[in-house]
């Protein structure tokens, strides 16, 4: 049998550490991998405006009968609204559609398959570096990945020279992989400008642009963080953007995000929308709904939607305060690396500079859990725990 010649797959490299971590017995451990906001008391709230989301819908007993397989209209509506503005939406109302999925891994594996059907030969290429989670997830559909440079080490800020010069060269027709904000792993974002050059570059170049859009607001705001997308969504013929409301309304595990598609030319949506729709099929069938009724029920009510973005003001406020908290606490213990540039950095994550062997001797030594690339989720840092942290990192430094 098949099973009997199978040796072990690796361990995921960021789910896998929260497996170790669980098993750690220090009662001093700390958990800076998984992407996962936790307040001051190291706990992952649900949001105050989730669970009075919750009890109403809860009172309003709705059916639990399937969902459409691309989801409920007012909750993809909704969806273009938050990640388009006002005025844009109402720009794209009839060139653009959504489809609610499992989480915004969901939409970006839903990218993935349609476009291999119809684009086998192109390549993805996705930043260096990138969401571990990236490769494996086109590469399942098929797709040879390949890398565009983004992050120089030394200076710890984008190498934008190096960018544009490899996606000028990227071949017509290949998929461009951006971080809409809060770029996982780094923190460092593009800038206004730069985001004019890649999407001119894209769109002259003729690439097939995928903005992974997973944490909107947790940079500095739902607008601002929304300006690259917007500008891509206004420049680009066809764009694809994956959302996620994991971390901007604390729904991890309800697993729901969108696939927004917009087009210049508004006869390729229905025959898109259909193709998508069957994908998703033959995959997850149809979404879950526990997650998006929420979304759609905080969206679509004034006074609940401003108490969301109250706990989602809260959680961006406590991360950068952890970011500054960290700096100091690193500086007063004397460290020799300047580690100014935390605070510098956008969203839940740092790009610490650490190497793999002091990420091991972290964990060996502290059961301080770190993303093997030096990844540190800033939002698993509280008051009580960061001077711990700051003490490790300096004597491993
Ligand atoms: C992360 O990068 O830690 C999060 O996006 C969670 C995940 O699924 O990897």
């Amino acid at each position: 049998m098949i099973f009997n010649n199978i040796s072990e797959a690796e361990k995921d490299p960021i789910l896998g550490l929260t497996e170790e971590f669980k098993n750690d017995l220090n009662s001093k451990k700390v958990n800076l991998s998984v992407g996962v906001y936790k307040d001051d008391k190291g706990n992952t709230p649900t949001l105050p405006s989730v669970t009075e989301a919750e009890k109403e819908i809860l009172n309003q007993n709705i059916s639990k009968t399937y969902k459409p397989i691309d989801g409920d209209k007012e909750f993809t509506e909704k969806s273009i609204q938050l990640v388009a503005g006002e005025d844009l939406f109402s720009e794209i109302n009839n060139t653009s559609f959504g489809l609610n999925t499992p989480g915004g891994t969901g939409a970006l594996r839903l990218a993935s398959d349609f476009l291999f059907q119809f684009s086998s030969k192109s390549k993805v290429w996705i930043s260096n570096p990138s969401w571990p989670n990236h490769k494996p997830i086109f590469e399942a559909s098929g797709f040879k990945v390949d890398i565009y440079p983004y992050f120089n080490n030394e200076s710890n800020s984008i190498d934008f020279e190096s960018l544009t010069s490899t996606i000028k060269k990227i071949p017509k027709g290949d998929v461009l992989v951006m971080h809409g904000c809060c770029h996982n792993p780094t923190g460092e974002d593009l800038k206004a400008e730069h985001w004019d050059e890649v999407s001119d570059i894209a769109k002259s170049n003729n690439l097939l642009v995928i903005c992974d859009f997973a944490y909107q607001g947790l940079a500095d705001g739902l607008d601002d963080d929304a300006n690259g997308v917007r500008k891509m969504i206004r420049n680009l013929d066809n764009l694809i953007i994956c959302t996620s409301y994991s971390k901007n309304f604390g729904l991890y595990s309800e697993r729901v995000g969108c696939l927004i598609y917009n087009s210049k030319n508004e006869s390729n949506c229905a025959p898109v929308l259909s193709h998508m729709k069957k994908t998703a099929r033959s995959n997850y069938s149809n979404p879950p709904a526990h997650g998006s009724e929420i979304v759609k029920f905080i969206l679509s009510n004034n006074s609940l939607r401003d108490r969301w973005k109250e706990d989602l003001n809260n959680m961006r406020d406590r991360i950068k305060n952890m970011r500054k908290l960290l700096v100091k606490e690193l500086k007063n213990k004397g460290c020799s690396k300047d580690f100014s540039f935390i605070e510098r950095q956008k969203g839940m994550f740092s790009y610490t500079g650490l190497s793999k062997d002091q990420v091991n001797a972290l964990k060996k030594n502290n059961s301080i859990y770190i993303v093997n690339s030096g990844r540190i989720n800033i939002a698993g840092l509280t008051t009580a725990n960061v001077e711990y942290v700051a003490n490790a990192i300096n004597d491993v430094i």
